[in-house]
């Protein structure tokens, strides 16, 4: 089944900050544990990322900020000079290709473990991650994480500030603080993770302090027009309770509301949801939805395209969407046109080293190439239920969660 091409508001262009983006679709955040055991990028991310240069904006993956916040294996670092040299590759080749990115910083905070990182976690209070998390012998119970010193936060924030310096020099437009999703920032918004009696817990004032304080530093550091904050409201992803989910973000937009940013990115915006219009009427500035429809089932046929119509609708700017852009290189002319979307596929190959699943996806052009010179040949992008995942060789590799 194809969808109907449309004369939509996703194919206008768009001003952010200083980018004039040539789209409104914007390829959200997509961990894929490409990267080398030192969290240098790797040629075949250049490769990747340039592939889907066309999107308005490119969001690139979850980034480490220093080393104690790394996730999983082979994730991506932006703290020294062999990390910046990496992403300078990738950020040249999109450039080149005539793309526009942003890196986000990610600090794991109990998302993480030794056996990743060579350190133990830190994060708000000493709460374990209810979870056992992927390292490189396989699946492990989390450890309990080192509750952060009041000088621990003051240099987390410090190296948030830093990797921004350090995503410019490599090229990167501006970077995304990443606030959603159960990691570092969102710990700290959350009463279940967040059980400081300092000026950091406690009341939502106290939780939003250390998100408030790493993206001004890193507004600072970089220029506002050039930061972005990533949210998740309600998300229970990382085994998160926000407990107050209705008095956080009103908070965080408050504190930052005048600061500038480039944008706000919401994930699961629902343009049926009270709290989309309550952020929408207090965000002044660019926002940035993600629908995120079925994260965790199969993509809808369209990719996500009716649910970005209806949000710019509702008043959002920009539409981020994940999985469709991970599976189409050509997303933006395929949503154009009306052509069908790959699935996708591989997902034991998610995040594990390799072409497969991840620069293997087919262009339109190659396909219809395929299909003239091979008629009768299956079009490997017809779109149709996602194919049965392939037995997933051992140890399954997937981490808990991006
Ligand atoms: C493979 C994979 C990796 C992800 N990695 C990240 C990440 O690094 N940072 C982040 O904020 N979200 C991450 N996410 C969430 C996506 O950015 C997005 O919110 C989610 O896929 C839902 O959007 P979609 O329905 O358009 O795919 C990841 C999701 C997937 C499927």
């Amino acid at each position: 089944m194809t969808h109907t091409p449309a004369i939509s508001r996703l194919f206008e262009p768009a001003r952010l900050g200083a980018l004039h983006l040539p789209n409104r679709l914007v390829m959200a955040p997509l961990t894929r544990n490409r990267a080398g055991a030192d969290g240098v990028p790797q040629p075949i991310m250049t490769t990747y990322y340039a592939q889907r240069a066309s999107a308005g904006l490119i969001i690139a993956e979850a980034a480490t900020p220093n080393a104690v916040g790394q996730t999983y294996p082979h994730i991506p670092a932006i703290y020294n000079e062999r990390h910046v040299a990496g992403w300078r590759h990738v950020t040249e080749a999109v450039r080149a290709a005539g793309g526009r990115m942003f890196l986000q910083l990610q600090h794991g905070g109990r998302v993480g473990h030794p056996d990743n990182s060579g350190l133990v976690p830190v994060a708000p209070s000493p709460v374990p991650l209810p979870e056992t998390i992927h390292t490189p012998d396989g699946r492990q119970d989390a450890v309990v994480p080192r509750e952060m010193t009041l000088d621990d936060i003051r240099s987390t924030v410090a190296d948030f500030a830093t990797a921004a310096r350090n995503a410019l020099d490599a090229g990167f437009a501006g970077v995304e603080v990443h606030a959603a999703n159960g990691h570092l920032l969102h710990q700290f918004m959350s009463q279940g993770t967040n059980r400081r009696t300092d000026a950091y817990g406690g009341s939502v004032t106290g939780r939003i302090r250390f998100a408030v304080e790493v993206t001004q530093a890193v507004a600072e550091a970089i220029g506002p027009d050039r930061v972005g904050l990533r949210i998740s409201p309600g998300n229970t992803i990382n085994g998160i309770d926000e407990g107050d989910t209705g008095n956080i973000y009103p908070a965080l937009i408050e504190a930052l509301a005048d600061s500038g940013l480039a944008y706000l990115h919401l994930v699961f915006a629902d343009p049926d949801q009270p709290l989309f219009h309550d952020l929408r009427k207090s965000w002044p500035g660019t926002l940035i939805a993600n629908p995120a429809l079925g994260w965790g089932t199969p993509l809808p046929a369209d990719g996500g395209m009716q649910a970005g119509e209806r949000l710019l609708t509702a008043g959002a700017d920009l539409i981020a969407l994940g999985r469709a852009f991970l599976a189409n290189p050509d997303l933006v002319e395929r949503l154009r046109i009306g052509a069908p979307l790959n699935p996708v596929r591989d997902q034991h190959m998610m995040y594990v080293g390799g072409e497969t699943g991840y620069t293997d996806y087919p262009v339109l052009a190659a396909v219809q190439h395929r299909a003239e010179t091979q008629p009768g040949s299956e079009p490997a992008y017809a779109h149709a239920p996602a194919p049965a995942p392939a037995p997933a060789p051992a140890p399954a590799p997937a981490p808990a969660g991006p």
